[in-house]
């Protein structure tokens, strides 16, 4: 009876490690606790982030580079995510910064192209976006708040 009883305990337990394994499985990400009131603000800010991203690209298919490089400056700018810092870790607060630089990066090479872009000066601000673009699915892919 008893090693029936412990053998029951044992099976509860791994069954309650696999669901946290099944858990961890299905959202690797790391949870960021930002405070309930902080939440609906950094979710706004990151739906400018969007806006600012598809802002860009709407210059781009316009052939304008100038204001293309004009958003990615103005809207993209680091510092701009102010009090949320002292909740974010390092590792999330350096892929900010990264996002920052690759939108400053952009920038440059946009808007070095001259009136008459050549095909490489599309590829070269094209590559840039990516750039760009790879460093907010980085971070996704790394962090969720809660
Ligand atoms: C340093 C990390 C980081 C970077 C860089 C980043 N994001 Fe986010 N973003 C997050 C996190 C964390 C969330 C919340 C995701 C969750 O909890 O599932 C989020 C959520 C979002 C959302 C959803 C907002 C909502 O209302 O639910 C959008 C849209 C978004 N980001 C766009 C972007 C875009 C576009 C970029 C790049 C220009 C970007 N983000 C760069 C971390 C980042």
């Amino acid at each position: 009876m008893r090693l029936f009883r412990r053998l029951a305990l044992t099976a509860v337990v791994l069954a309650g490690l696999a669901s946290e394994l099944a858990a961890a499985e299905a959202d690797p990400r790391t949870a960021i606790a930002l405070p309930a009131d902080l939440r609906p603000a950094f979710l706004a800010h990151m739906r400018h982030h969007m806006d600012a991203l598809d802002d860009i690209i709407a210059r781009l298919a316009g052939a304008d580079f100038k204001g293309a490089a004009g958003v990615a400056r103005t809207e993209l700018v680091p510092g701009s995510g102010a009090g949320f810092g002292r909740y974010l870790p390092l590792e999330f607060r350096e892929m900010g910064l990264g996002m920052h630089r690759a939108a400053a990066e952009f920038a440059t090479v946009a808007e070095a192209v001259p009136a008459q872009p050549a095909a490489a000066d599309w590829q070269k601000s094209i590559a840039a976006l990516q750039t760009l673009s790879a460093h907010c699915r980085g971070c996704h892919g790394a962090f969720r708040v809660e």
